[in-house]
């Protein structure tokens, strides 16, 4: 290997004291003078944390990791950055992703590492690592947590999320007792590892997967299974020569690598989240990923993965039937084939090797759960610079459907009146939630969901259309319109409708309008007043200040890269 590639020789050799001191400094943590004999160091971004369950298998992945990395005559170094814990971090882990990117980005860049390995796991840790690592553009590879085991209550399988709300709305209405829930809790997660449904976490390390960013194979197998931490050593492996073909991120991840990510993420019927997170991770390397590139994608796509929350399965059936390889080479010809990939094959050349072991998990095309793809992006008067459904989660009958908005004006008021047995909503009520965008909530946290409401569940009704400005959870399903652009806090029309306004939702298509003239629209987003930020210093200001819009991928307008903005 050339030392003139190592970026490391610059900390520890020159003529400067600090090329000397850097040297003894490292010598402390008991290594020989043969560390600095022209190897690699290699990085290893852990965001491994008990605040975080879902990335709390990490540090063993990260001991794997450094097993290969010795055997193919790197240095390994391990260290820390903010981790993202999901269900603990309030208001929400949105707010903190480009935090965590910039952690990322600024620890590769500022250190003497040749080389990095991304641990990740957990909802935003992913694109959180890939986003910096975009930007850093030192040679990186991706090894995740792995999803969990299938929870099992009672011989029921359960997926973590999905089933989880399911529950608890029969909870909600005295079908599932205290001592019930109390036995759910502690059989819906029983093994370490991130969500095991095709949420956020699964969706997003599969599309690491094939942005080519990983080994093949690495998104699916589960977290407590030997080969996950196989596939890590094998991972220490390879960076250590990545490094040396100085095979960087930005040779990785082109314009075709993410209309390949894009591409799956329609094919698994994975999370709505993926569209903010692809968008803000192609801004950071100057690719100017749209709404429309997604809705292009998602109409010549089909659905193909049968994996809760759009289907039956979970994770873990879904690597035993093959995981990502077996439905890239389903769908390969939809794909750029010749995308470059962390082993130094092509995507065509990796998917191959792929068998499909069980078409009930993963289809042939010929046999697709849909003709599309599970996000459908819609326009209309009421989000003219888009918002996101999607369908495959949605109930086929509420697809075209128009009805009466009831309005919440923002999180509290939905909370406080979901419960109330005499809220004046029906089977073809609109439920509307303001303030739950980038700035208005702000940080964009996983509200849009919108419970149903009691009154409705007593009824049996399990669905109604529900619109906002939020995002929602990987693992939800329901006929919910996510992302709405612009938001509400910024005037979007979304802050103009009332309670008893008609809306129009027409998903086939693609449209989301509200049934009211435009002058009077205007009239009321006139009289709009934005709301206080309830941010006046730190890093929630900073965030107010530059977070982009839902659509743009809700990064920091000065982290994109200069030519996307
Ligand atoms: Fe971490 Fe679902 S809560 S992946």
């Amino acid at each position: 290997m050339s030392e003139k590639k190592l970026r490391s020789r610059e900390w520890f050799f020159g003529p400067e004291y600090y090329n000397f001191a850097r040297r003894c400094y490292f010598r402390s943590e008991g290594y020989g003078h043969e560390v600095f004999d022209g190897k690699p160091v290699i990085g290893i971004c852990n965001s491994w944390s008990e605040l975080n369950s879902c990335n709390l298998n990490l540090r063993e992945v990260a001991e794997a990791v450094k097993r290969g990395v010795w055997q193919a005559g790197g240095v390994p170094v391990e260290f820390p950055t903010i981790s993202l814990g999901e269900v603990y971090m309030r208001p929400t882990t949105m707010l903190f992703r480009n935090l965590m990117a910039m952690d990322v980005e600024e620890s590769i860049r500022a250190n003497p590492v040749d080389g990095v390995v991304l641990l990740c796991g957990c909802d935003k840790t992913t694109p959180a690592q890939l986003m910096g690592a975009a930007s850093a553009d030192v040679p990186a590879i991706v090894v995740s947590s792995g999803p969990m085991l299938h929870g099992n209550w009672r011989n029921r399988r359960l997926g973590s999320g999905t089933d989880g709300r399911k529950l608890f709305d029969l909870y909600r209405i005295g079908q599932i007792s205290e001592e019930e829930l109390c036995e759910i809790e502690g059989s819906i997660a029983r093994s370490s590892g991130h969500c095991m449904v095709m949420g956020t976490a699964s969706t997003m390390t599969s599309l690491a997967e094939a942005l080519g960013m990983t080994l093949p194979g690495c998104a699916a197998i589960p977290a407590p299974d030997s080969r996950r931490k196989a596939i890590a050593e094998a991972s220490g492996r390879r960076i250590v020569e990545m490094a040396g073909e100085d095979l960087r991120p930005s040779r990785i991840m082109t314009r075709e690598a993410l209309e390949n990510a894009v591409t799956t993420c329609m094919a698994l019927g994975g999370s709505t989240n993926a569209v903010v997170h692809l968008i803000a991770i192609a801004g950071r390397l100057g690719i100017g990923l749209t709404l429309d590139d997604f809705d292009q994608i998602s109409r010549r796509t089909p659905w193909v993965t049968n994996v809760k929350p759009s289907g039956e399965f979970l994770m873990e059936e879904f690597f035993y039937a093959g995981g990502v390889p077996a439905v890239l080479r389903s769908i390969l010809p939809l794909l750029h084939g010749g995308a470059l990939t962390a082993n130094g094959r092509s995507i065509a050349e990796n998917a191959a090797a792929a068998c499909n072991h069980n078409q009930e998990v993963i289809r042939p095309i010929e046999r697709a759960l849909a003709g599309e793809g599970g996000i459908a992006v819609l326009r209309g008067n009421l989000c003219p610079d888009g918002a996101v459904i999607k369908q495959t989660a949605a109930s086929p009958g509420l697809l075209r459907h128009r009805g009466r908005a009831y309005v919440f004006e923002n999180h509290d008021q939905m909370v406080a009146e979901i419960e109330r047995e005499d809220l004046p909503v029906d089977e073809n009520s609109v439920l509307v939630m303001k303030g739950g965008g980038p700035k208005g909530a702000p940080g964009f946290p996983e509200w849009g969901h919108i419970p149903m409401p009691k009154a409705l569940l007593k009824r049996g009704i399990t669905d109604v259309v529900r619109v906002s400005d939020a995002r929602m959870s990987g693992t939800s399903f329901g006929t919910v319109v996510l992302h709405v652009a612009p938001e509400s806090a910024v005037g979007g029309p979304l802050a103009a409708v009332e309670t008893g306004d008609e809306i129009v939702l027409d998903v086939p298509g693609r449209r989301l309008d509200l049934q009211v003239s435009e002058g009077e629209i205007e009239r009321r987003l006139a009289a709009f007043r934005p709301p206080r930020p309830p941010y006046d210093r730190g890093y929630g200001r900073l965030f107010l200040e530059h977070v982009t819009q839902a659509h743009q991928g809700c990064d920091f307008d000065f982290l994109q890269a200069v030519n996307s903005r």
